[in-house]
């Protein structure tokens, strides 16, 4: 990608930029920024640079992309949950790939994903108005004036907490958890439970013929690090442009900005016009993009996205994450598809089924059901087929925890069951075990049209 012209760090300071939060002290806000353009990058331009060549692989049909993670991670979270959300990630690739024969790039939304878009900026109940909840990075959930008050030092503290948790997923990741020989250690005894949760125990059976196969050949995993280790990076939506601002850093090797925040960022459904400060910011920086593609996304605009966003039409800069909801995909997509195709843009195209397909149920959660998201996915696949053009992969809200916020999958969740372990600070998420499941609706859905 050549350096963009007319672009720096802060020109998107010109720009109307939608869903920032009210901060009381705006001195007390930018004083915090200048000491984060101090503070040391999260990832490194060149591991966002490896992505992209990933992506770029991803784009003709090498590769598939698994973006997985919190919708709203919690300053709160254990080493233990974001383990397990790493653990079924990887449960979830170990299927794909084993069903499909593809290398599956792996993306958490994790480490960062801290920042959250509201439909309304103030929320009330009874008589009481308060600021909305924007995500720990901005304020807290409780419902009171003190805990929904923007706070800039909660800026310092998601970068704490970012760089804590890349820290932990360096460590799994490169320091034996993710070794392919413990492929039956990653299921955990609630999903092994379930009817997918048995498949993946015969799957991982095999799996590990395999790995003694090759040892009995004298090739072991010490000697064969591809599969001790495995590449996993980090991203989250560019929501909060002060933030990303100042994470940003000229890559010595190349001259180019890179957005050290995360590897990857993306611009959400609601911040993607295409004058606006988002679009402006994230059209300058060289890590791999995202761009959220809802309902009412027209052709026109979607091709100017790809124009602003990857001029040089770079395999791999940007990935286009449809969320349009299971009853409109069909209708929807395929127009969009054509048009992308049609210019010759080299994007990637992932199916986000979980934001086009919520509902609230009459006790008042907030839900998605799995019948619904696979629907959507299913769509997306005939969508594809349909016009010639390639899956590239799913973009997934999930934790690796018990937890009961989607309905149906696996252990069928009710409606009634909702309330039991529903945590999450934002949208619901799929359960280890629906996540499992899904992965191996996915195998099939891959595989048939690969065939
Ligand atoms: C999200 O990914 O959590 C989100 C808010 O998505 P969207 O921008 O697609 O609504
Ligand atoms: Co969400």
């Amino acid at each position: 990608m050549r350096p963009v012209t007319d672009w720096d760090p802060r020109s998107w300071r010109g720009r109307p930029a939608l869903q920032q939060p009210e901060w009381p002290d705006e001195a007390a806000h930018e004083a915090v920024l200048k000491e984060m353009g101090n503070l040391p990058p999260l990832v490194f331009a060149g591991e966002a640079r490896d992505l992209t060549e990933s992506l770029a692989a991803v784009s003709r049909g090498e590769a598939f992309l698994l973006q997985a993670g919190d919708c709203a991670e919690s300053f709160d979270t254990s080493a233990d949950s974001i383990r397990d959300r790493l653990r079924v990630i990887l449960q979830m690739s170990v299927v794909l790939t084993y069903f499909t024969g593809v290398p599956v790039v792996k993306v958490g939304r994790i480490a960062g994903q801290f920042a959250k878009p509201r439909s309304s900026s103030t929320e009330t109940i009874g008589d009481v108005e308060l600021p909305a909840f924007r995500g720990h990075i901005v304020n807290d959930s409780g419902f009171t004036e003190g805990e929904r008050t923007a706070d800039p030092t909660r800026l310092l503290t998601a970068y704490n907490r970012a760089a804590a948790t890349l820290n932990l997923l360096r460590a799994f990741t490169k320091g034996g958890f993710a070794d392919l020989s413990r492929v039956h250690q990653w299921n955990r005894e609630f999903v092994a439970a379930s009817p997918a949760g048995q498949r993946y125990e015969d799957l991982a059976a095999e799996i590990d013929r395999a790995v003694q196969f090759m040892r009995a050949c004298g090739v072991t995993s010490e000697r064969l690090s591809e599969l001790r280790q495995v590449d996993f990076f980090t991203s989250h939506e560019a929501l909060l442009l002060g933030y990303e601002e100042a994470l940003t850093r000229r890559d010595s090797l190349t001259g180019g900005w890179y957005d050290c925040s995360a590897h990857m960022l993306w611009i959400g459904d609601r911040t993607r016009q295409l004058d606006g400060a988002h679009v402006e910011f994230l059209r300058g920086v060289h890590n791999p993009l995202g761009c959220k593609v809802g309902p009412s996304a027209t052709t026109h605009e979607v091709l100017a996205l790809c124009e602003a966003l990857n001029p040089d039409r770079v395999p791999g800069r940007l990935t286009l994450i449809t969320r349009i909801g299971a009853t409109k995909v069909v209708d929807a997509l395929p127009p969009l598809l054509e048009a992308v195709r049609d210019s010759g843009h080299p994007v990637v195209w992932v199916c986000d089924p979980m934001h086009g397909n919520t509902f609230t149920t009459d006790d008042g959660h907030k839900t998605r059901h799995f019948d619904d998201v696979l629907a959507e996915v299913s769509g997306f696949f005939a969508a594809h087929r349909f016009v010639g053009t390639n899956p590239g992969g799913i973009h997934l809200e999930l934790t690796g925890d018990d937890v009961t916020e989607c309905l149906g999958g696996g252990a069928d969740v009710a409606a009634a069951d909702l309330e039991h372990r529903y945590e999450t600070m934002c949208d619901p998420r799929l359960n280890g075990m629906q996540s499992v499941d899904l992965a191996f609706r996915l195998a099939e859905f891959l595989r048939n049209g690969r065939e």
